[in-house]
């Protein structure tokens, strides 16, 4: 059975990753500091798979720390690395937590990854990288635009680190994963997003409004150059995205891969408007979203969409859910932490 590290395993995206592995038979290594997430999403990944994953509450900026993680845990395989400061907003009042925290837990991984004989690295990267494609959908050919904020600048300096360690050094195989906009949560509503603080992203601004938690969504413009004058996204079902990382991984396990860096986009191919999922998560939850519209944000892009025909076709992994299930999947998570938030507050009383 290969063993797999993955890096921010507790998160949104880990956590549902973390699943599909175990679920394909690897054994997995958690290697989180929490700072963005729960302990207790280990609870429900366990209720899941019945398979309760090794948890190291480690930062990835204490190389020292990885160092001896690598040591208790020997023939790791191949690193997940999601574990990263992802908040737009965030990361312009505080660059230089972001460059510190991305770029040296990502330095400190490649450093440690041939003393330690791991070979095969996927990185968790994003569309943001696009910034406002020339052309749509977006191939991954599409170039490289000056980084919006210093997150942004983070996903990609990343990727050119990568890219330069793999010339330097034939060892490393690496596949970057460009993510569009993942949403949506496990169909057990076992895990699902849990934002710290007020949402910075739309789907659990979207739920916790329909739940009452939040007064109203704010539309953030509507005189978008698109046909409802809101932004278009492409919104991808987090679960179709974890499954996409299993199949990177065995395509390097694999030694599958055509270079030592492949890039993929993971999208679904089809771009929706705010004003769409709010409807649609409407109609197909029987619930009301109250909102209104207010001024752009700012360094929001317009429109961006996938073209994910090279992960198609060469990945081999495709998007199946549809919105509407991905919507209510959203819905039933937020649902449950509801009634876990009434069944603490009732035994308190
Ligand atoms: C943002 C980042 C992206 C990053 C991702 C990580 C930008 C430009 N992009 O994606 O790089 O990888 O987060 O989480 O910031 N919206 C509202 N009201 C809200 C929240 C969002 O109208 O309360 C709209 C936004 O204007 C946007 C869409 O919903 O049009 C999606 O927003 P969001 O979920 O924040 O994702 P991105 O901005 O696409």
């Amino acid at each position: 059975m290969a063993k797999i590290l993955v890096t921010g395993g507790t998160g949104y995206i880990g956590s549902h990753t973390v699943v599909e592995l175990q679920k394909a038979g690897f054994e997995v290594i958690i290697v989180d500091n929490l700072s963005n997430s729960n302990i207790d999403v280990l609870n429900g990944i366990e209720k899941i798979t019945g398979i309760r994953p090794v948890f190291e509450n480690i930062d990835c900026v204490d190389y020292v720390a990885l160092d001896r993680m690598f040591e208790k845990h020997p023939g790791i395989d191949a690193i997940i690395h999601f574990a990263a400061s992802k908040a737009v907003g965030e990361s312009v009042e505080k660059p230089l937590m972001y460059y510190r925290n991305n770029l040296t837990s990502l330095i400190n991984l490649q450093q440690l990854m041939p003393i330690h004989k791991v070979k095969n690295f996927v990185f968790s990267s994003s569309c943001t990288v696009y910034g406002q494609p020339d052309e749509l959908p977006v191939t991954e050919n599409a170039p490289i635009k000056p980084a919006l904020s210093p997150y942004g600048n983070t996903k990609q300096i990343c990727e050119e680190i990568i890219q330069d360690t793999a010339h330097s050094n034939s060892f490393y195989r690496s596949i970057i994963l460009r993510y569009f906009n993942p949403i949506g949560a496990h169909p057990s509503a076992e895990i699902g997003e849990l934002p710290n603080g007020v949402p910075n992203n739309l789907l659990p601004f979207v739920t916790q409004t329909a739940i009452g938690l939040r007064k109203e969504l704010k539309v953030f413009g509507s005189d978008y150059n698109t046909p409802d004058g809101t932004c278009i996204r492409d919104y991808i079902n987090v679960v179709d995205l974890a499954k996409a990382h299993v199949i990177a991984v065995k395509r390097l396990l694999e030694e599958k891969a055509e270079k030592a860096v492949e890039i993929f986009n993971l999208g679904t191919g089809r771009g929706l408007s705010v004003l769409e999922i709010i409807k649609t998560f409407e109609k197909v939850n029987g619930v009301a979203v109250p909102h209104q519209f207010v001024g752009r944000r700012e360094g929001d892009i317009e429109q961006v969409w996938a073209d994910p025909t090279y992960a198609n076709n060469v990945l081999g992994w495709k998007a199946e859910e549809t919105v509407e299930d991905t919507l209510k999947s959203a819905w039933a998570w937020e649902t449950k932490l509801a009634q876990q938030r009434a069944e603490k507050k009732s035994s308190e009383e």
